[in-house]
């Protein structure tokens, strides 16, 4: 038999259909359950009444693969179909609960906690919604450009010999003993094409070493490249790169429908008939100051905060939510920008800003050898490292220009999401790659933390006793061995929000007990002790072990205020046989801890 996909349902009232799909979830009302499949095209509703259909899936989790025969029939449901007289097939049955509910129509979940569980968390509506809509951007992107611009696409290389944007923010490789650089955007590539194809765009990686952790930053992600050659007047490149905007917006509202709902919202404003509104760079900061008072009108470049305002500003007396921003100082854009005419301080460059955040760079190039070089030579670069691109300025290039467009910003601007990591599958930044923390840095296991504890202690001069002694399983056991007063022993409990599912590091003397209520309202949400395998999973360390160093585990760290009150702290340095004698000043200096009042006897 042929499978129906949730989608064709509706076509199939009163007909004998086959389905397959993912349990969502099963939900029981005495004689009646509901269970709820998924597939590529969304959720279907079975209605089981049957004991031993029931029998076979009652005890299997969500994510289990099942087959089902059964009647489609009109329902009162928000499905308006739903299946009856199901004969169920288990083809995978899985018994493991799923780290993270993204069976749930949405998470609730921190982001850090979602990106945590990143496989499984993107198989929520909403998660899925976000990806399906990039995809629909991507695909939008490419018909513009191909059928309506008319240029060709390009792939070009992202290990190359040197950076193409200038600045510190690119990362280095080893490559077979040479160095490479991974390409920041494909810039020089789209010009050499220009020379050879006229129009050419990409959809093409970059990598940037951004060193700060902010919410529009990742250190790898995709641009949307776009070069044309023969203008009459380079605003023909903002008219290009605004009609591209309002095509991928319509072609949204048209073939994304569905996603667009699921995600509550709609998206950002970008009518057919208003014209994104143009401002000079020093327009800009004048109406910035106008509208707020706060003078950045000697600033080189634009405050976060000024892209917010303008494009308020935008939104509010225009009725769009892009603005661009022309005309940039020379010392804020790369070599190969075109000097102004007129301003040889300014350049023929221009940034999109959507939403309030910048999405897209451009510009006219300098299309000269001559210029490129003075360009290369100005940024204190060395024109040695660019001979290919270089010898397309010495035989032949007319005046062009094009911009690069993010894509992971486009779909959080167009989205209205918070942050950029949301916009992509598996976000690199400081603190991950390709979504996985870095554990070198957020350090895994009892005896790396314990490594990494006694490191700190001799770079910085602090003077400790280190033992090891056998396991103690009470406080008093530990005081014990380590020759220390209970008092003095400082216990490291680890908990979980209740909401956020975040984890958070408690520490306090081994004589007291946490006041889990007060830890609670320290944080700001209900919290209850984390799981010792989750623990033993996330950290590496066995709950005995656990050594007050929450910042080491990439946790908030909180210290009771009594625990300054001894002059030693001894504590477990992540092994349950190993201990820890310091100051206690040198521990609070160590652990840089945010302090409350949580204990009590
Ligand atoms: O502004 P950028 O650095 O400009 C260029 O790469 C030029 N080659 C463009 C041109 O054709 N003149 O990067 C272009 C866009 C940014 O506006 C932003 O959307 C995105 O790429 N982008 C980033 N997105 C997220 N994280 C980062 N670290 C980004 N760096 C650039
Ligand atoms: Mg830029």
């Amino acid at each position: 038999m042929q499978r129906t996909l949730a989608r064709e349902l509706p076509n199939c009232i009163g007909q004998t259909v086959y389905i397959r799909g993912w349990t969502n979830n099963l939900r029981s009302l005495g004689k009646v359950s509901f269970l709820l499949v998924r597939d590529r095209t969304g959720l279907m509703q079975v209605v089981i009444e049957n004991k031993e259909e029931l029998a076979k899936i009652e005890t299997l989790q969500p994510g289990s693969i099942l087959v089902i025969e059964g009647r489609a029939t009109d329902s009162q449901s928000a499905f308006k179909v739903e299946i009856v007289d199901p004969k169920i097939t288990v083809e995978n049955p899985i018994r493991d609960i799923p780290p993270i509910e993204y069976y749930k129509p949405e998470l609730h979940n921190d982001l850090e906690f979602i990106l945590d569980h990143r496989p499984i968390a993107l198989r929520n509506r909403q998660l899925q919604a976000v990806f399906k809509i990039q995809a629909e951007i991507a695909h939008a992107y490419r018909l513009y450009m191909h059928d309506i611009v008319q240029a060709s696409e390009y792939f070009a290389p992202n290990i190359i010999g040197a950076s193409s944007e200038g600045g510190a923010e690119f990362f280095n490789v080893d490559y077979f003993g040479y160095t490479a650089t991974l390409a920041q955007s494909s810039q020089l590539y789209k010009q050499i094409m220009v020379g050879v194809n006229e129009r050419v765009f990409a959809l093409m990686p970059f990598f940037r070493a951004e060193p700060s952790q902010t919410s529009r930053h990742l250190s790898e992600g995709k641009q949307f490249e776009f070069e044309m050659g023969f203008f009459n007047h380079w605003h023909e490149i903002l008219d290009i790169q605004e009609g591209c905007i309002k095509f991928i917006v319509q072609y949204l509202n048209r073939h994304a429908k569905a996603e667009i709902e699921a995600l509550k919202g709609s998206i950002i404003k970008a009518p057919a008939d208003i014209p994104f509104p143009r401002l000079a760079f020093a327009e800009a900061q004048q109406l910035y100051f106008d509208r707020t008072g706060i003078d950045e009108r000697h600033e080189p470049d634009l405050s976060p905060a000024a892209e917010r305002e303008l494009c308020v500003w935008a939104a509010e007396t225009v009725g769009t939510d892009l603005v661009f921003i022309t005309d940039w100082y020379t010392v804020k854009r790369p070599f190969y920008a075109f000097p102004n005419e007129s301003t040889p301080n300014l350049t023929n460059t221009f940034d999109l800003i959507c939403a309030g955040t910048e999405i897209t760079s451009g510009g006219q190039r300098r299309h000269t050898y001559e210029s490129m070089l003075e360009g290369i030579r100005s940024k204190e670069m060395n024109p040695s490292n660019f001979e290919d691109y270089l010898s397309i300025f010495k035989y032949g290039m007319p005046p062009h220009g094009g911009f690069g467009m993010g894509l992971e910003r486009l779909t959080m601007t167009l989205l209205k999401l918070k942050n950029i990591r949301e916009a992509s599958l598996f976000p690199s930044d400081t603190k991950r790659i390709a979504g996985n923390r870095i554990k070198a840095h957020i350090f895994f296991g009892g005896e790396n933390i314990r490594n990494e504890i006694i490191r700190r202690c001799r770079d910085q001069g602090i003077s400790f006793k280190h033992t090891s002694h056998e396991p103690t399983p009470t406080s008093q056991d530990s005081a014990r061995v380590r020759g220390t007063l209970l008092e003095e022993g400082v216990k490291s409990l680890i908990l979980r929000g209740k909401n956020t599912k975040k984890n958070y590091q408690f520490n306090i003397p081994s004589h007291l007990k946490l006041d889990i209520k007060a830890a609670s309202e320290t944080v700001g949400e209900k919290c209850e002790f984390e799981d010792p395998a989750t623990i033993l999973e996330r950290f590496g360390l066995i709950v005995g072990g656990v050594p007050p160093f929450g910042n080491l585990l990439n946790l908030d760290n909180y210290f009771d205020d009594q625990v300054s009150s001894h002059k030693r702290a001894a504590f477990n340095c992540g092994l349950p046989t190993e201990s820890i004698v310091m100051d206690s000043k040198d521990l609070i200096a160590l652990a840089e801890p945010k302090f409350g009042k949580f204990a009590r006897s």
